[in-house]
């Protein structure tokens, strides 16, 4: 009998490019039927010899599927977001997945000063600048394609900020690249160049969910983080500037803690970021890449290690989701369906000087690499 195929699947078929790079692993490229700023998004997807793959769309260089075994080797998907291309294109994600800049996370009263010039950029969170503004990273078609790298397939996304885009002095020329190895470790590695002074500080917003749909939240998750400080906030998740003990607080996570379990707490801060939506200053010894947090989903087994050459990490506990998004298969977000780990310098760094620096001159390159392992146990 003949296999007949349908005209969508030998269209989709004819755009897809695959590059083998071992046995069972590899990247593959296709166009998806969604369109944004004049181009045609695309899907890239990583395989590894161990059956592990990420899916990114170019719109925002955005992953939009991560399948991981549980500890009986069933694959799930472990973050959060849509079916579809078209979906994201409806404004609304809550920065599923993408990554977000020029400037994750917020900076006050949406302006900074630089070499004594101040620089306005859009208030699109209250009166602050959240995650790049009304139009940021997540929200711009990349140029994507598959680039040939030793350890293991990899997606390279670039784009080119132009100088004034959401108020950011700078034409600024980005990459991001993902790269998923047989070890199971996803290397999210970001490259950037200004032609003038400006601020940089990017990162990649997935919502993960380790169980892969099995539990509606995340409050389970155990998570340790190795940081012994962190950044407390005012009311409108601004940093203070202090740099504040973990210790006796319900920001320590030195030892691994179930998410849930002080979520509720009556501490000032948890109820400035509705649970938590904080930045930790990580313990570093080195400016290579540092331990910053690892996970246990104690029901499937599924665990996540983050490594990072960043100075801090925003763990967001996905308190503002509240079941009015239709995600995956239909599946409403409620609140908590997922946790986030930004890998970043910290907030408002633009307006705080005892801060690591965010600052980008020309001739300098802005490089920041973080690892994302997962397996089970
Ligand atoms: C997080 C941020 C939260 C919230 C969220 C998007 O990165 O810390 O406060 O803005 O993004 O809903």
């Amino acid at each position: 009998m003949r296999t007949l195929l349908s005209a969508a699947l030998i269209a989709s078929l004819a755009v897809t490019t695959t590059e083998q790079t071992r046995p069972g692993a590899g990247a593959t490229r296709t166009a998806t039927t969604a369109q944004a700023d004049g181009k045609t998004i695309e899907l890239f997807t990583l395989r590894n010899a161990s059956g592990v793959e990420v899916q990114a769309i170019s719109l925002g260089a955005t992953i939009t599927s991560w399948k991981v075994p549980d500890r009986s080797g069933q694959l799930g998907d472990i973050v959060l977001g849509f079916d579809t291309a078209e979906r994201y294109l409806k404004g609304d994600s809550p920065y599923f997945g993408a990554v977000v800049g020029r400037y994750g996370n917020r900076i006050a009263k949406a302006q900074f000063n630089l070499d004594g010039k101040a620089f306005p950029l859009a208030a699109n969170d209250g009166v602050n600048h959240l995650h790049g503004g009304k139009r940021g990273f997540d929200k711009v078609v990349w140029d994507g394609s598959i680039v040939k790298d030793g350890r293991g397939p990899t997606v390279a996304f670039r784009r080119v900020s132009p100088d004034g885009e959401e108020g950011y002095p700078g034409t600024l020329e980005v990459r991001v690249t993902y790269t998923l190895t047989d070890k199971g470790e996803l290397i999210v590695e970001y490259e950037a160049k200004s032609d003038k002074p400006t601020v940089v500080n990017l990162t990649q917003h997935s919502y993960f969910n380790l169980s892969a749909g099995a539990a509606a939240d995340v409050l389970g998750h155990e998570l340790r983080l190795n940081a012994d400080r962190y950044t407390p906030v005012d009311a409108t998740l601004i940093p203070t500037g202090e740099l504040a003990p973990v210790e006796g607080t319900p920001f320590d996570f030195r030892k691994a803690t179930a998410i849930g379990a002080r979520i509720k707490n009556e501490h000032p801060q948890m109820q400035f970021g509705r649970g938590y939506d904080h930045n930790w200053v990580l313990a570093r010894s080195t400016p290579d890449l540092v331990l910053a947090a690892e996970v246990l989903e104690p029901t499937s087994g599924r665990t996540l290690t983050v490594h990072t050459t960043e100075p801090g990490i925003q763990f967001y506990s996905g308190n503002f989701l509240d079941g009015k998004l239709a995600g995956k298969g239909g599946r409403a977000y409620g609140q908590r369906a997922g946790f986030c780990l930004e890998t970043q310098h910290f907030p408002d760094s633009p307006n705080q000087e005892r801060f690591p620096s965010t600052t980008l001159r020309p001739g300098e390159v802005y490089r920041s690499r973080t690892v994302f392992t997962t397996g089970a146990r």
